[in-house]
């Protein structure tokens, strides 16, 4: 009898990276995320960089990978739309709802996003949730408004803190800061972006409703699954 050993969570994320290849539309630029499992995306990428015209970026990291790859990168006013954005997920519901920003990307994701017709999330199992809100939900705030903004969700039960690198508040690509907020039920994620994206001070609320995935290509024991909404 053979065995066959489970994979790991990074041969997932490979799994997955690769299979999102088959949503970029050769001769197209393509949008591109941030995060580990869109760095496997990108590094399966340079395979056809030859076929694509280039990707907008979401990140200074994902621009400097696919610079180093040999990918052309266009500014985001550079492009009217993009045909596919792909990109990976903090967790992701069963309609396509997103929380993301756990790399403090999230505002330029978002944008990227909104130019494209379709977002293709490319995520690991451990990412499927019934409902969002379990991991610590990313917002970019303007640092001035960071204890305004922790208040009111302190008023909504939940507990807010800056992200900290290297003791020090995370500065963004955009030069501001990521308040991690944990302890939220987030049963209405349209209604939820659309209220905190309104709060004086907040950059971009880290769950993407607005945005949701179009298709979930998610890395499982049994392979590769396809999900649809
Ligand atoms: C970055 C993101 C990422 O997509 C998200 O954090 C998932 O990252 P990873 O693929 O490393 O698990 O939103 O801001």
């Amino acid at each position: 009898m053979t065995t066959t050993s489970p994979l790991t969570q990074d041969e997932l994320k490979t799994l997955v990276g690769q299979a999102a290849l088959q949503y970029v539309v050769p001769g197209e630029i393509v949008g591109v995320g941030t995060g580990s499992t869109v760095n496997k995306f990108i590094d399966a990428l340079a395979g056809m960089k030859d076929q694509i015209k280039g990707a907008v970026s979401s990140s200074v990291a994902s621009t400097e990978r696919l610079k180093a790859l040999g990918i052309e990168v266009f500014d985001a006013n550079q492009v009217e739309s993009l045909s596919v954005y792909i990109d990976g997920a903090d967790e992701i519901d069963g309609t396509g709802n997103m929380i993301k920003g756990g790399g403090a990307a999230l505002t330029r994701e978002k944008i990227v996003a909104a130019l494209a017709r379709s977002f293709v999330c490319i995520a690991d199992e451990s990412k499927l949730v019934q409902a969002l809100g379990q991991f610590p939900l990313p917002v970019e705030v303007i640092p001035m408004a960071t204890h305004h903004v922790a208040r009111r969700f302190e008023a909504l039960g939940a507990k807010a803190s800056v992200r900290l690198k290297d003791g020090a508040p995370l500065v963004t690509d955009n030069g501001q800061h990521i308040l991690d907020v944990r302890g939220l039920s987030i049963t209405d994620p349209l209604g939820f972006e659309s209220d905190v994206n309104q709060w004086p001070g907040v950059v971009t609320v880290g769950v993407f409703a607005h945005q949701k995935a179009s298709v979930c290509l998610l890395g499982t024991a049994q392979g590769v699954k396809t999900l649809r909404y």
